[in-house]
């Protein structure tokens, strides 16, 4: 079963669209995406070293990369033409880019961090996946993952309201254009929440814009751990919210 839904993801292709991401983007939901993706940024400004999974044509790590000088990062992607954007974009947003990136021309679900780091991104990256896959990949990474990192996390999700509807029509729009497009085999979107809540994440930060149709999330690893010490756990965790908040 899971050899078979890593296959299909393998499979995916963004190649062809890569170029023109970008503007289909623009075309369909103008700034939101961008916005959305980069609500949290001033949360981020104190990382050091990043694993970014799926970023496609690199916009979002390279405002990350301008805004915090201090940061390395590992970007992650399938697709070859949209890592050459995201190092393009990257180099054209920060002088320093080179020395502090590092590109992987590999699945997201295979791949194994060599270095800590103390933030994960995925903007617009888990939607592409199974649930199955989803679920693999957290547990993947969460088992090498040092307490206190970040995990960002943006995606598309359906409003509990009147938007419910036109939202799940838009929603199954984009996976059919996206299936044709670059052979993404996924139709439904996938759930973070149980597998995150299972690997002791906790949400501390979430951000919903355009009606409801898009989420930005920040999610933490406690330094400490909720059963040996509630109240420590407690007031970590109400330290972090706090944090967010006055951003
Ligand atoms: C829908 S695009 C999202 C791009 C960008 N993060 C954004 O916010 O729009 C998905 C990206 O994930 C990449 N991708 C798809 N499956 C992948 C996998 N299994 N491992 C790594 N990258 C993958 C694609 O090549 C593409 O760049």
């Amino acid at each position: 079963m899971k050899t078979k839904t890593l296959q299909m993801t393998t499979n995916v292709n963004f190649d062809r669209i890569a170029r023109s991401y970008r503007w289909l983007e623009h075309l369909t939901l103008g700034s939101a995406l961008q916005r959305c993706r980069t609500h949290f940024m001033p949360a981020l400004l104190h990382q050091r070293r990043a694993l970014v999974l799926g970023d496609g044509d690199g916009r979002f790590l390279a405002a990350l990369l301008a805004a915090n000088p201090q940061l390395h990062a590992d970007a992650v992607d399938t697709s070859r033409i949209m890592l050459q954007l995201l190092r393009e974009h990257c180099a054209a947003a920060s002088s320093t880019a080179a020395t502090r990136l590092k590109t992987h021309q590999v699945s997201a679900l295979t791949y194994t961090p060599v270095r800590a780091c103390d933030l994960i991104v995925s903007h617009f990256f888990l939607d592409c996946l199974t649930q199955p896959e989803v679920d693999l990949l957290i547990h993947r990474l969460a088992a090498n993952l040092q307490p206190g990192m970040l995990w960002l996390v943006s995606d598309f999700r359906i409003p509990p309201n009147g938007m419910r509807l036109p939202a799940h029509i838009f929603v199954r729009s984009l996976y059919a254009a996206f299936s044709l497009l670059t052979g993404l085999r996924t139709t439904h979107l996938p759930d973070h929440v149980r597998p995150f809540t299972e690997a002791r994440f906790v949400r501390i930060a979430h951000h919903h814009s355009l009606f409801g149709l898009l989420t930005t999330e920040l999610w933490a690893r406690p330094i400490v751990h909720p059963e040996a010490d509630p109240i420590g756990y407690r007031v970590e965790v109400e330290a972090e919210v706090n944090l967010t908040q006055v951003l």
